[in-house]
């Protein structure tokens, strides 16, 4: 297998396995994300897209093939032709390439949400308390909220909600922003504003791995569509490649039905 780096690559996974027991959860997946580029990872509940996020930040471990972020194996470390674990706190320290957003925002309630935005820089010392405050105030301002610096979660709607929840993954400056169903939890007229954050980001140049099913979002945003089915990446390409003209049965079969579930009535 092959392990150095593509150094043009934000994220390389390369046959990634995972089981839970008995189960596999991703068989083999393979895929290589350039730096700046927009993904949307799409496909049935069950098929492996919150596993293959969660993998990539090695919140789970992988049993098999590598993953590598901005150029650094995922949870190794590669002496000569030997691989060797990682520590806890290299790990941490390690996760801290990838900022991720989940469907619910576990933002700390007791918290400002400029104190949510700047907690784990400050634990983390990764700059001057005056260059992270500053920093959280031109994120804040980033997502729109400049005016809700001092406002706690529960005095914010949920969209503005996950906009903090964005400003926060980003203050760790990632080199890539993971996206777990982002607007799933949130009433439909907050989706737009949420999206538009996520629109912005992308159009910065950050590289996004997105798991959605805002099909609209994944057309006119990502470069490029992934659709995962029983733990494999069955089809990928472009928005037009997948959206207009998919050959593959099961993405067809799978567009049909979120396109039949978009046309039901609320
Ligand atoms: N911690 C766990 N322990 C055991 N099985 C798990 C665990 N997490 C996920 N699974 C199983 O792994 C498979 C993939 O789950 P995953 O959450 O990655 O799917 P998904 O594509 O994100 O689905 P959804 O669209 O519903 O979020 C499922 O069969 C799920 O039940
Ligand atoms: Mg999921």
């Amino acid at each position: 297998m092959r392990l150095t780096a593509d150094s043009a690559a934000a994220l390389e996974a390369v046959g990634v396995c995972k089981f839970y027991g008995t189960m596999q959860v991703l068989k083999d997946v393979s895929l290589t994300v350039r730096r700046g580029e927009a993904i949307a990872i799409i496909g049935p509940s069950g098929s492996g897209k919150s596993t293959f996020l969660r993998c990539i930040n090695r919140l789970e471990e992988i049993n098999g093939g590598m993953l590598m972020v901005n150029g650094h194996l995922v949870g190794f470390r590669r002496e000569g032709n030997k691989l060797y674990e990682l520590s806890e706190r290299a790990i941490a320290a390690q996760r801290r390439d990838t900022g991720m957003v989940f469907q619910s925002f576990n933002l700390f309630p007791h918290m400002t949400a400029l104190e949510n935005i700047s907690l784990a820089p400050r634990v983390n010392k990764i700059d001057t308390k005056d260059a992270i405050a500053s920093y959280a105030k031109e994120l804040l301002g980033k997502v729109g909220l400049s005016e809700k610096a001092d406002a706690y979660p529960a005095q914010l709607s949920g969209g503005q909600q996950q906009r903090v929840a964005i400003a926060r993954a980003l203050a760790m400056k990632p080199k890539v922003m993971l996206f777990d169903e982002p607007t799933s939890a949130l009433d439909p007229e907050m989706v737009a504003e949420v999206l538009s954050v996520m629109q912005d980001l992308a159009s910065s140049g950050m590289t996004m791995i997105v798991v959605t099913h805002e099909m609209e979002f994944a057309r006119r945003v990502c470069d490029r569509v992934i659709f995962m089915d029983q733990g494999r990446i069955a089809a990928v390409g472009t928005p037009e490649t997948i959206f207009d003209k998919p050959t593959n049965p099961r993405v067809i079969d799978f567009l049909s039905r979120v396109k039949a579930a978009d046309a039901m009535p609320a």
